[in-house]
């Protein structure tokens, strides 16, 4: 079958239009209650959108982790898994996967991709050592600094600017490299960490030109890269979009590519294979085996890794389906949907749209807002608030406190809506839009937040909050009189 982006049916009216090429067979009924609830349930979740049920939720763009649609090839596969504590088939079909997906020959399965980030930082950082990338994910960095590493972001000066035009601003700074390099020394560079589709700057990819220039220096110092490829299927897409010389490769010769460059591949298939577990695949034996050991201690005997081996089946399968571009363009189109719509209507969005979701400035949403009071938090009680559309704050309480207490401020203030693949209807789109829109009209209205419980470690999962003012209550008010009785 024919495996093309949406991207390349053309509308007579000349609308863009990110049409849906896969049929919908099981649904699952939604709430969409009215906004008076949503307050109470909004308040009773400490303004945390982590802390709401779904039942209280409409359309949820929290993240794209295990949330994905799975394919019916996906699904009847799982109904094969051979479940057997040592030497599954279905582990079997999933090792021939990584091979012909991402070209390696050794594979270790792990329960989700946070636990292929305690193998590897158990393995290959000691105290002091470094680790330069080109952002950092929240896992990631909580991992490399528990075992006594400091990570170092070294990203392009178009990263976090919110309206660009350069197709990869994922891109990791070589020159900065050399200078980290020079600085610390080889010795104290534990491994460089590429980061496909980067999750915290809008899931932005970077080049294949990019990872070029970044193994020459590796190799010169003989340091290490370590590619996370929860979203490398996104990451490929773009490069074949956006990169001349891979317009007419194929996602797999694209992929292999990019795995070639690299001495160790790992990866949350949550994201890439829209299952539930993760991996490491390497082509190094020496490498694979410093791990190996680890991973019947921490997840699971080395045929299934702590994951279910119905998950195994499928994730064999969703890998496959990352080589189809009908697929992996799904979500990136509807993204550029709803960012080309927004940035249209003066919303505050990050160009150019990448893969995983949009993500909008709430610095620049709510620039009243002091970045100490969470603008991003704030953003995303107050748009959950107006239409049940939950999203992901990524700013300063995904942060930390400093040695002294205070806030270290976020580079950025995003709030995320992710974009979980294939699950969400244009018209769904639509009306998030069309919500966020009327908030941003009237942003004025929304105030900032504070702590009132606050959880040592990832505060941002547990942390409960309040509004510094009764701004949530104007807010009702002012919907109300614009929308009458809709929900
Ligand atoms: N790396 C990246 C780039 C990720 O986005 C994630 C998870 C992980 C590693 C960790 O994988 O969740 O399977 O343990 N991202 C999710 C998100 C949680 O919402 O973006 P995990």
């Amino acid at each position: 079958m024919k495996t093309i982006p949406s991207s390349k049916v053309k509308f007579f009216s000349g609308e863009e239009v990110p049409l849906e090429l896969h049929k919908v067979r099981i649904v699952q009924k939604l709430n969409l209650i009215p906004i008076e609830e949503r307050l109470k349930a909004m308040t009773e979740g400490g303004c945390n959108t982590f802390l709401l049920t779904t039942k209280t939720v409409f359309l949820d763009m929290l993240t794209d982790s295990g949330t994905n649609a799975m394919s019916d090839n996906q699904v009847a596969s799982m109904l094969r898994a051979d479940d057997a504590y040592a030497g599954s088939q279905s582990y079997m079909r999933l090792e021939e996967a990584i091979q012909e997906v991402f070209n390696c020959k050794y594979f270790l399965p792990v329960h989700q991709g946070r636990a292929a980030e305690n193998i590897i930082s158990k393995v290959f950082i000691k105290p002091g050592d470094i680790v330069p990338m080109n952002y950092h994910f929240t896992t990631t960095k909580a991992h490399i600094e528990l075992n006594g590493g400091t990570i170092f972001e070294i990203y392009t000066d178009e990263a976090l600017k919110t309206k660009s035009s350069h197709p990869f601003k994922g891109n990791l700074n070589v020159s900065k490299l050399k200078e980290l390099i020079k600085k610390y020394g080889p010795s104290k560079v534990a491994f460089i960490r590429l980061e496909a589709s980067t999750n915290l700057i809008g899931g932005q990819p970077f080049s294949i030109a990019n990872m070029r220039e970044v193994k020459k220096v590796a190799q010169k110092h003989g340091i290490m890269i370590v590619l996370d490829a929860s979203l490398i299927g996104e990451n490929a897409y773009f490069i074949k979009e956006r990169e001349a010389e891979f317009k007419n490769k194929s996602i797999k010769e694209i992929l292999h590519t990019m795995i070639g460059l690299v001495d160790l591949t790992y990866f949350s298939s949550r994201k890439v294979s829209s299952t539930r577990g993760g991996g490491i695949c390497t082509n190094n034996l020496e490498i694979n085996n410093k791990m190996r050991d680890l991973v019947p201690l921490f997840e699971g005997f080395y045929t299934y890794g702590g994951m279910s081996i119905r998950e195994v089946e499928a994730m064999a399968i969703g890998l496959f389906e990352t080589l189809d571009e009908t697929i992996i363009s799904q979500s990136p189109n509807f993204i550029k949907f709803m960012v080309n719509t927004l940035d249209k209507l003066g919303v505050p969005v990050i160009t150019p749209p990448g893969g995983l979701g949009v993500h909008i400035d709430a610095g620049q949403f709510l620039s009243h807002v002091p970045q100490t009071e969470y603008p991003a938090g704030a953003l995303a009680a107050a748009f959950f608030l107006v239409s049940g559309v939950r999203g992901m704050e990524r700013g300063t309480i995904s942060s930390v406190r400093d040695a002294n207490g205070k806030d270290v401020l976020a580079d950025i203030e995003l709030l995320r809506l992710a974009m979980p693949r294939r699950v969400f209807t244009l018209s769904q789109v639509k009306y998030a839009i069309d919500r966020l829109h009327w908030l941003y009209l009237n942003r004025n209205l929304v105030g900032g937040l504070k702590f009132y419980y606050e959880p040592p470690v990832l505060r941002f999962f547990g942390g409960k909050l309040e509004p510094t003012t009764p701004w949530p209550q104007k807010l009702v008010a002012k919907f109300r009189a614009d929308f009458g009785d809709s929900l």
